[in-house]
């Protein structure tokens, strides 16, 4: 059967659908040491995800059938470890280009690479790279969105569905696969080299890009502006009339 819905290259040709597994990044990173490996563009998609990981040690959480939970191949030989940002943007953007058709411009990429609705989160990535003699040799993409599930409990703080935005389900094949044809677009922009592009489209998707928002970092809470994101990942925040670089854990957005 032609697999159409799928219209890339290389990205979700190959669509491993698992019923039950702890974590689609650690099965896929296991497979890495499998004497054939999967090749680049690979998918692992479960139904039921009962032990899925978040960024900062933190478990993700998707009620099983109703979400996206998956995990993607990529080799970016090409990009070095400092150049780590450039994947994470042309992620996020695949992700944004996938869904913006749908869910229009209250959707925005929150630093570095979450996906938001409004102030809200409707999805999630752990990147996860190997690096080996001044490479990235895999890159295991651990992708969660928020699909059809109708309500979230108290712990899982702004998250949101596009059910709860749209009041309709939505087919989770389709969604992957318009995700995946637009990662591979985005990937392989990076790959030709126009990371001007990748890095100023990313910039105009951004949440809170120019506007006046609380944050918190140090344990002071301080009122500042999103005014650029540095080529290796780091937010400025122009803050009193200077600009401050941040990494990821030494800042948090503050919500009023
Ligand atoms: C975040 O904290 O925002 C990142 C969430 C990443 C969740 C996805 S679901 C598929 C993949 N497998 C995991 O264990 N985590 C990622």
């Amino acid at each position: 059967m032609q697999n159409n819905i799928f219209s890339g290259l290389f990205v979700g040709q190959n669509l491993v659908t698992l019923k039950e597994v702890d974590s689609t990044n650690n099965f896929l990173k296991e497979s890495l040491s499998n004497s054939k490996p999967f090749p680049e563009g690979t998918v692992i998609m479960a139904e039921h995800q009962y032990a899925g990981r978040g960024q900062h040690q933190n478990v993700w959480h998707a009620q099983p059938g109703k979400n996206l939970t998956f995990s993607l191949l990529l080799m970016p030989h090409f990009l070095s470890p400092l150049q780590q940002f450039g994947l994470t943007s042309a992620v996020s953007l695949g992700v944004y280009d996938a869904l913006h058709p749908l869910l229009g411009d209250a959707l925005k990429i929150k630093w570095p690479n979450d996906i938001y609705y409004g102030n809200r989160k409707l999805g999630g990535m752990l990147i996860e790279n190997m690096i080996q003699g001044g490479q990235i040799r895999n890159s295991v993409i651990g992708i969660g969105i928020n699909v059809n599930q109708d309500n979230y409990p108290e712990t899982a703080g702004s998250a949101i569905s596009v059910k709860q935005i749209l009041q309709t389900d939505y087919d989770l094949k389709n969604i992957l696969a318009e995700i995946c044809n637009h990662i591979e677009g985005w990937y392989l922009k990076l790959k030709a080299g126009k990371t001007a592009d990748v890095r100023n489209t990313y910039l105009s998707r951004l949440y809170r890009l120019n506007e006046l928002a609380q944050y918190r970092s140090n344990g002071e809470t301080f009122e500042g502006r999103i005014t650029n994101v540095t080529d290796t990942g780091l937010l400025v925040v122009e803050r009193n009339g200077s600009e401050e670089l941040y990494n990821l854990k030494e800042i948090e957005f503050i919500n009023t």
